[in-house]
């Protein structure tokens, strides 16, 4: 059975980490049929917007979206993102943004006194409402009495769909589901958030759930990153959580992410957390294990779960033995990392 993927290299750093990525699946030895997309700030350049007019349905011919990064210092980062991830996200309705938080034997962690056995969680962000919906305006431009107002969104469907996911992954793992939220000083869409969790929870008693305010949350993750297990969060808090989370597994180019609608038939994007990183893009130095664990979560969804697991156990393999990048402390480049991973994959 071949695999249809389109990968979707971007800005910056992501060309080069995304050619690591790609290596190492194409080691498995699965049938996979690539489309390399190239789209992202160029493109904008070029043709005065960030993807072509049927980018959506190009997407949704394919199994899995592969991607790198959006953003370049030379196009607004709002332009950037609506007019690609954000945009896909959405048109695509992929609801959730799964971010595994593990660190991995062999990369330091700022946290004095932890390691490995301390730092194990599972990010499950809303991905389509909430504070990035894209709701709102502005009026009077310019003028003294300019005003912007930026709407959030929560709707029942889309914060029950979340919810459920989380609790049904907590089943699989250590059985806790906290749910960050901020239902003191925001009065409606985290009150509602709140009574759909707690109607869930009634579902799942055998997940343990706790509601957390998302500022002592964040503390938490500091101070005792093992207590907790699944996290859910709307698209804000997820997004910024998930940047604490992957300081705490090593830094920006460890963590991986899946954007995913289960059941929906649509394909699932997967791209590593960190951005394009134009402070190290083109040396050749950005770490690619963000974006092979991506491609290991991709191989998951496509039910390619020993691959999946080959390619994981490769990554925790290099990590651990090196070579590793220098934001976890090596000396190597992007390719040799990819490339001592790609070995171990074949082999
Ligand atoms: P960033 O994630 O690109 O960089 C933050 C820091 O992490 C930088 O010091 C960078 O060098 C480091 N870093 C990032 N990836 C790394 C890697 N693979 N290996 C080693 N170090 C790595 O975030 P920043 O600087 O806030 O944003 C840069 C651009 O990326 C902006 O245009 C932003 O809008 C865009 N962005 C795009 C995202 C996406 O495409 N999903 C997500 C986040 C930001
Ligand atoms: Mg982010």
């Amino acid at each position: 059975m071949t695999h249809t993927i389109a990968l979707l290299p971007g800005d910056g750093v992501g060309p080069e980490v995304m050619a690591e990525a790609r290596k190492v699946v194409d080691a498995v030895g699965l049938q996979i049929e690539w489309t390399e997309l190239p789209w992202g700030s160029a493109f904008w350049h070029e043709h005065g917007r960030m993807m072509p007019e049927d980018a959506i349905e190009v997407l949704r011919a394919h199994d899995a979206i592969l991607m790198g990064a959006v953003g370049h210092p030379s196009v607004p980062d709002h332009v950037s993102l609506w007019g690609l991830i954000l945009e896909i996200r959405q048109r695509l309705d992929l609801w959730a943004n799964l971010r595994p938080a593990r660190l991995l034997d062999g990369i330091p962690t700022p946290l004095a006194g932890r390691g490995p056995a301390d730092v194990d969680m599972l990010f499950v962000r809303e991905n389509t409402e909430g504070e990035y919906a894209g709701v709102g305006g502005r009026a009077h431009r310019g003028l003294h009495h300019e005003v912007a107002v930026e709407t959030s969104v929560f709707t029942r469907e889309g914060t029950e769909r979340v919810v459920r996911l989380a609790f049904d992954l907590a089943e699989g793992r250590r059985g806790i589901l906290t749910s960050a939220t901020k239902s003191n000083a925001s009065r409606y869409g985290y009150v509602l958030w709140d009574e759909i969790a707690a109607d869930v929870a009634a579902e799942h008693p055998g997940v343990r759930y706790e509601r957390v305010l998302v500022d002592a949350l964040a503390a938490r993750m500091v101070r005792d990153p093992g207590s907790l297990d699944v996290v859910v969060a709307s698209n804000l808090f997820g997004d910024i959580l998930t940047d604490l989370a992957a300081a705490i597994q090593g830094g920006m180019g460890m963590a991986a992410s899946a954007n995913v609608a289960p059941g929906a038939g649509v394909p699932g994007l997967f791209e590593p957390v960190h951005g394009s990183a134009p402070d190290i893009a083109g040396r050749g130095i950005g770490n690619p294990a963000g974006a092979v664990w991506s491609a290991a979560l991709m191989l998951e969804h496509l039910g390619e779960q020993e691959a999946a697991g080959r390619v994981l156990a490769a990554l925790e393999s290099v990590c651990r033995d090196g070579p590793r990048t220098r934001d976890v402390g090596g000396a190597a480049s992007t390719v040799e990392v990819g490339d001592a991973v790609a070995a171990r994959v074949a082999g």
